[in-house]
């Protein structure tokens, strides 16, 4: 298949776009570079031994859009671009409102009007909010708590709306709970821009001594140790979800949502242990402050995407580190700083 893919040299859009360039599918990648670099179509193009096209666009202007997905006409398109911060989302709700949901629209009314009637959408577990049934399913309420989280939301419908209209398409919403980890060929994987916001690349820089110690927000929840539980999922598994979904999607029509988890919940601490049984590093930490906006325990329930795509994801999280580390390890002062 002829597949657009946005955010392609992005943490998740370059795992796929490996994923799918090995499984023969011709690419088209795009990105406006703001969270990433070009240079990252070298490496998939490296581990997947397959050419790629990329493209410079911000998706926030709807004529260049437009214009794309009329000179390219894909078969499908994949999704990804987008902002993921949720403290970010809070003091800047219009950047989020914009690179989330304007540029859907655009891509939206562009596959309308250019007739591209596959789209998977890269959606997130924080449309769900503060999740009050464990673990969590697609019929929970889509309650999000955040600009970030509303961006996902609305966006999901929007496209909901359009595939109800209009009878030919099918739009899958992959809503993502934690991913991390790398690309085992260790050359690929995720370079934050400055100070790490999520936990995993910050323990990595803790690890490798460039930071002193991690803060871990907060251990008087109501957990076992008192620290926060998530479910991290390999960032490898999660690519090849999407690489499987194009088969779905072209085998049904309408609107459907699915969680990409492991459904196995870790706390804070359990990741540190981990980290400091893969690194062999000491991991300094200090308990500070709850971080505002966090929940409890967020884990998936992913039987939906168990059933329909015959996906499941590995709840290895020592393999998850271990790949994570090797990526970490080969990254250069350079490349570091050019982020
Ligand atoms: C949040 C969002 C998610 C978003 C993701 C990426 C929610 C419910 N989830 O995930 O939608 O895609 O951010 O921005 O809004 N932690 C520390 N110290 C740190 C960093 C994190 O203790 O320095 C803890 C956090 O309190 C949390 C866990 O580690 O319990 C994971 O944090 P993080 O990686 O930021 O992911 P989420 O908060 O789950």
């Amino acid at each position: 298949m002829r597949v657009l893919v946005t955010g392609a040299t992005g943490y998740i859009g370059s795992h796929t776009v490996v994923e799918l360039l090995e499984r023969g599918h011709d690419v088209i990648g795009v990105d406006d570079f703001s969270a990433s670099v070009p240079s990252v179509q070298g490496t998939i193009e490296q581990i997947s031994g397959q050419p790629m096209t990329l493209v410079q666009l911000d998706l926030r202007h709807r004529d260049g859009v437009d214009a794309l997905i009329g000179s390219v006409q894909p078969d499908a398109l994949i999704h990804f671009a987008g902002r993921k911060f949720v403290g970010e989302s809070v003091s800047d709700p219009i950047q989020y409102y914009g690179r989330n949901v304007t540029a859907s629209i655009n891509l939206a009314e562009a596959c309308q009007r250019h007739g591209v009637d596959q789209i998977i959408f890269s959606s997130s577990c924080t449309v769900y909010g503060e999740a009050t049934i464990l673990p969590v399913s697609e019929a929970n309420p889509i309650m999000p708590v955040s600009p970030y989280g509303r961006s996902k939301a609305m966006t999901e419908s929007v496209l909901s709306d359009l595939a109800a209209a209009w009878d030919d398409l099918s739009v899958l919403a992959l809503r993502y709970f934690n991913p991390i980890g790398a690309h085992p060929a260790g050359i690929l994987g995720e370079v934050p821009i400055g100070e790490p916001n999520n936990l995993l690349p910050y323990v990595m820089q803790v690890a490798r001594g460039e930071r002193p110690e991690l803060s871990v927000f907060g251990d008087d929840y109501p957990t076992p140790d008192g620290t926060c539980i998530r479910d991290y999922v390999h960032v490898v598994d999660i690519a090849k979800a999407h690489a499987i979904a194009l088969d779905y999607t072209t085998r049904y029509r309408g609107f459907e949502a699915m969680n990409l988890g492991t459904g196995v919940g870790r706390s804070v601490l359990e990741v540190i242990r981990a980290a400091r049984d893969v690194t062999a590093r000491p991991i300094p930490y200090r308990i500070v402050e709850r971080r505002p906006g966090d929940a409890a325990r967020v884990y998936a329930q992913a039987k939906r995407a168990s059933y329909h795509l015959d996906w499941e994801a590995d709840p290895d999280l020592h393999r998850m580190i271990a790949d994570h580390w090797r990526f970490e390890r080969s990254l250069s002062s350079e490349r570091r700083l050019a982020s």
